[in-house]
């Protein structure tokens, strides 16, 4: 939460009771909405400003949220509740995902416009705050001290801001009461932001001076700057044109939400318009099959319309039968979004734990949700600098730019076109945590020309000649724990029953295929991803196919499941406690570890994630090798 004010205007605390929200946003319901955001920190005067806009336009406070929360189920009418979630949804998402976001929403209204100024505390580890108060955001209010001018935050506020692509700057400079309301001063100042924004693109804004405690140039043109001739802050609010009525312009697209089918006369696609606009009788295209059709009707709570445009939600049916559902695009026929599997990106990480490069994350893009890797970055940017360091990773609050890969092929427009199909979050796996957002750039023109090849012989075909299913028998245990021993007997007793078989292991591979990994978190997970497709690909061929790597971290299990259809991945764990592994030291290099001659070795310094829920377990304290092997093979006969 930002501080209240300190001074003048103060927070007026007596709570609106909920006749009052009702009436209130009866008034304001047919009003266009301007989402901007507050940079600066409390020392510029920022909670002053924002309590002076509250005030003087007879706010709702935000700890009435929770009575507005409880109304607007009551007030009930769509308009209304399409205000509530604007205000809310930013922060709802972020919480489901389990991260504090320490943003506050406010809301206000004025004469002509309604306002939710997302208020974000100004620090440098807050970069996640601001970025995901920017992200919705269509105007920014960059806060100056005019006694301090440009700071190290102006600079990195603004960067942000311009990144997440907010075209309307303001900067606002602030406590002109106490510079005697110079001009001068005030000229330097623009002419230094001035500068710097050319530097990192920031083509034009729009600077006033102001006195957020004396209220000069908030509501009204002040009598203290007669050699100021532009706007005062809340006309320019009211004016600006919003990224609203530049979405209308764009060419038509909807993220497809849900598939509607009530009954087997109705199949409807519904969604949220993101641009353009659309009427019955309009070519779609769906992406990404690509398949046309024309719009039938549009359907939405109020009836049939004749038109829908970018803010809405509608229900749409089309002319014909074709596929379409969750996660995919309808867009204008004539102009779709593009479609790919691999970006630039620009980064942020806004997780504790450091991104992982080559590691499976949940990718979320409008309604798309697809598994991504983000590759060591091509570089880190310094926030305060613009400066772009090298970087193996990204740390909590740092950006950077690098190349995103998806397993599937997304429908996206850069995100400096369309913030709908070009921003994006990364979801742990494991935890469910929302660890990043990004922006994509452009695609990567080897994933555009790179098809999908049919074949005629499938994997059905495959198996089916060779009179068996296919399956993956993961086994994962630390070194030394009889992985290969036991796989190897599990090969041979599938073998006498004249199962077709074959037995990656991680020694043999690694003088082979994988000779250039060695054995730091990201060989690893390079190595698991590369036995995971030759596994996919064995298993296309019809074989049952069995692994045997340490494979230490479940990020990288779960992306081998993911990649093979449902049922064919049996992750076996052999159960050996490091004691034991260390105690049998087969090849001797427990203890080559313990003398520091081995660096990463699993078990000693470099960590094991012991399955939560395996498939199968293998004790090889209570079990022999063969007895091991029964075992495994008495759980998979029924399926394979
Ligand atoms: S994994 O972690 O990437 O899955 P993998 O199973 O391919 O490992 O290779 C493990 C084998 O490499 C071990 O059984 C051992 O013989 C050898 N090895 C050499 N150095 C290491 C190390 N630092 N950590 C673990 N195993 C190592």
């Amino acid at each position: 939460m930002a501080d209240a004010p300190t001074a003048d205007p103060v927070y007026q605390t007596d709570a609106l009771i909920a006749e009052d929200i009702e009436a209130y946003l009866d008034t304001h319901q047919n009003k266009t909405m301007l989402r901007f955001i507050t940079c600066g920190s409390v020392d510029d005067g920022k909670s002053t400003l924002i309590g002076r806009l509250l005030y003087d336009s007879k706010m709702i406070f935000e700890d009435q949220l929770a009575a507005l929360e409880n109304d607007s189920k009551r007030v009930g009418t769509q308009g209304q509740e399409i205000d509530f979630a604007l205000l809310v949804d930013g922060l709802a998402a972020e919480r489901e995902q389990g991260i504090t976001i320490d943003v506050a929403y406010r809301f206000f209204a004025t004469e002509k416009r309604k306002f939710i100024v997302a208020d974000c505390p100004g620090h440098e580890q807050y970069t996640r705050n601001m970025v995901t108060g920017a992200s919705t955001a269509d105007l920014a209010v960059i806060l100056i001290d005019a006694r301090k001018g440009v700071l190290v935050q102006t600079r990195r506020h603004s960067f942000l801001c311009h990144q997440l692509g907010i075209r309307n700057i303001v900067l606002a400079v602030n406590k002109m009461d106490l510079i005697d309301y110079d001009q001068a001063r005030f000229d330097a100042i623009v002419a230094e932001y001035s500068a710097f924004a050319q530097e990192i693109g920031i083509e034009n804004f729009v600077a006033m001076p102001i006195s957020g405690i004396k209220g000069d140039n908030i509501t009204g043109k002040s009598a203290n700057t007669p050699w100021y001739d532009g706007p005062p802050l809340v006309e320019h609010l009211e004016t600006v044109e919003i990224n609203a009525t530049r979405a209308l312009e764009q060419p038509f697209r909807m993220p497809v939400q849900w598939v509607n089918r009530p009954n087997l006369d109705f199949r409807g696609f519904s969604g949220l318009v993101s641009t353009g606009s659309i009427k019955p009788g309009d070519a779609v295209r769906v992406l990404p099959s690509g398949r046309t059709s024309t719009v039938k009707s549009i359907v939405t709570f109020d009836g049939e319309q004749e038109e829908a445009q970018a803010g809405q939600s509608v229900t749409i049916t089309l002319a014909d039968e074709i596929d379409c559902s969750r996660g995919n695009v309808l867009a204008a026929a004539d102009a779709p979004p593009q479609v790919s599997d691999q970006f630039e990106a620009t980064v942020v990480w806004m997780d504790d734990d450091a991104l992982v490069p080559g590691r499976g994350y949940w990718l979320k893009l409008a309604s798309q949700m697809v598994s991504a890797t983000v590759a060591e970055p091509k570089y880190e940017i310094n926030v305060n600098t613009m400066d772009h360091l090298a970087a193996k990773t990204l740390e909590l609050n740092s950006i950077g730019v690098a190349e995103v890969t998806t397993d599937k092929p997304l429908v996206f427009e850069p995100y400096a076109e369309n913030r709908a199909l070009g921003g994006f979050i990364l979801v742990d796996k494991i935890t469910n945590h929302t660890v990043g957002a990004g922006m994509l750039h452009f695609s990567l023109r080897r994933a555009q020309n790179v098809h999908w090849q049919p074949t005629t012989v499938s994997r059905e075909d495959h198996a089916n000649l060779k009179n068996q299913k296919p399956l993956v028998l993961w086994f994962t245990g630390l070194s030394g724990s009889g992985k290969s021993t036991i796989a190897n007997e599990v090969e041979q007793g599938l073998a006498r029953m004249n199962r077709h078989t074959f037995l990656l292991d991680g020694d043999n591979v690694r003088h082979g295929l994988n000779k250039d990994l060695g054995f730091t978190e990201a060989d690893r997970i390079e190595n698991i991803r590369r036995i995971g497709e030759v596994a996919k690909l064995m298993a296309d061929a019809g074989l049952i196919v069995l692994t045997a790597f340490i494979s230490p971290f479940r990020a990288e299990r779960q992306m081998v499941r993911d990649m093979l259809p449902d049922g064919e991945f049996i992750e076996v764990f052999v159960d050996t406690p490091l004691e034991v592994a260390e105690a049998r030291d087969v090849k001797g290099l427990y203890k080559k570890a313990r003398e520091g001659q081995l660096k990463n070795f699993t078990g000693i310094d470099s960590p094991y994630e012991a399955p939560e829920n395996p498939d199968i377990t293998v004790n090889t304290v209570e079990m022999s090798p063969s007895e091991a092997a029964d075992h495994i093979i008495r759980k998979i006969i029924s399926l394979i």
